[in-house]
């Protein structure tokens, strides 16, 4: 249903989108700063983004305010707007747009959100770690530059492919250089040594297969991080878990991420902590 109240507006968008625990999350955020505000979700087919986006901005009669953008719209979306963020540019994917005069400003939050979960809510820091990044994809685009400014001392990106991999380092060299972080691409077959933090990025969690990796991957007490939550996480959080490491899925991103869309749209910080743990109790 079309909203007609002069309140801000805001939605994500997305396929599929019904399960969406965004429109939750921000109501949530708005409650708890004070803010008025109406978020929905709309479900976008494949083929009609831009179109959808459109529709939404001309619905709320002047008072869209920003959107969410979830798979598999996020490239599209930073293709689209006027404007963006050096992380959205750098990922090529934005998963937060906000509306002005000036037109549509891009942004991902999606790097910050992790990394604010990681070392704020899990509490482990990754100054001078060593991190495997698994995936090359947009998953993977979009939370590379974030670990990057973390003054991590290695990054391992590994994927399938090795060639999507290698296009991702290069992407990020300049970075790594300005952080003094040692980046490499490696195949997935091929990953060696162990690691602090390994990040699952890749999108096997979905079709129910597995990243095989070799045992010695973890390091003693490492972190075993999946991006996805619920049921799609929990393969790689089993295999980790079974081998000594602390697993963790990635609901406190997606509530992070929110709280820097939230901050972007309203210059107010939701106490995402807190509704973080709200979420878990559910
Ligand atoms: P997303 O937006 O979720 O990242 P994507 O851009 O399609 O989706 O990327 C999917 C990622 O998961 C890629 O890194 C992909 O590897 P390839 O680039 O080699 O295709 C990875 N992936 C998907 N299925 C996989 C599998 N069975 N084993 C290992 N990696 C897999």
């Amino acid at each position: 249903m079309e909203h007609k109240l002069a309140v801000d507006e805001y939605c994500v968008m997305g396929n599929p989108v019904e399960h969406s625990k965004s429109p939750w999350i921000h109501a949530r955020f708005a409650q708890l700063t004070g803010q008025t505000l109406h978020y929905g979700k709309r479900m976008v087919p494949l083929d009609g983004f831009a179109a959808s986006l459109h529709a939404f901005i001309a619905s709320a009669n002047g008072f869209a305010r920003g959107c969410n953008v979830t798979v598999p719209f996020k490239f599209e979306a930073f293709a689209l707007a006027q404007h963006a963020s050096a992380r959205a540019t750098l990922a090529r994917a934005a998963n937060t747009l906000s509306f002005s005069d000036d037109g549509i400003h891009a942004d991902n939050t999606d790097g910050l959100g992790l990394v604010r979960d990681i070392e704020l809510n899990a509490g482990v820091k990754l100054a001078g770690r060593n991190l495997l990044l698994l995936g090359a994809g947009g998953a993977a685009a979009g939370v590379l530059g974030p670990l990057l400014h973390t003054g991590a001392a290695g990054i391992t990106v590994a994927n399938r492919s090795l060639a999507k991999a290698q296009e991702l380092v290069q992407r990020h060299a300049a970075l790594a250089t300005l952080t003094h972080t040692a980046l490499l691409a490696c195949a997935l077959a091929d990953v060696q040594g162990s690691f602090d933090v390994v990040i699952n990025a890749t999108s096997t969690s979905l079709s129910g297969e597995s990243v095989q990796l070799p045992s010695g991957v973890l390091r003693r007490g490492a972190l075993a991080y999946d991006l996805m939550y619920g049921p799609a996480a929990q393969g790689f959080l089993d295999w980790a878990h079974a081998r000594g490491a602390q697993s963790r899925d990635g609901l406190g991103m997606l509530v992070e991420q929110a709280a820097e869309a939230f901050f972007i749209w309203r210059g107010v910080r939701p106490p995402s902590a807190q509704v973080l743990q709200e979420l878990r109790a559910l």
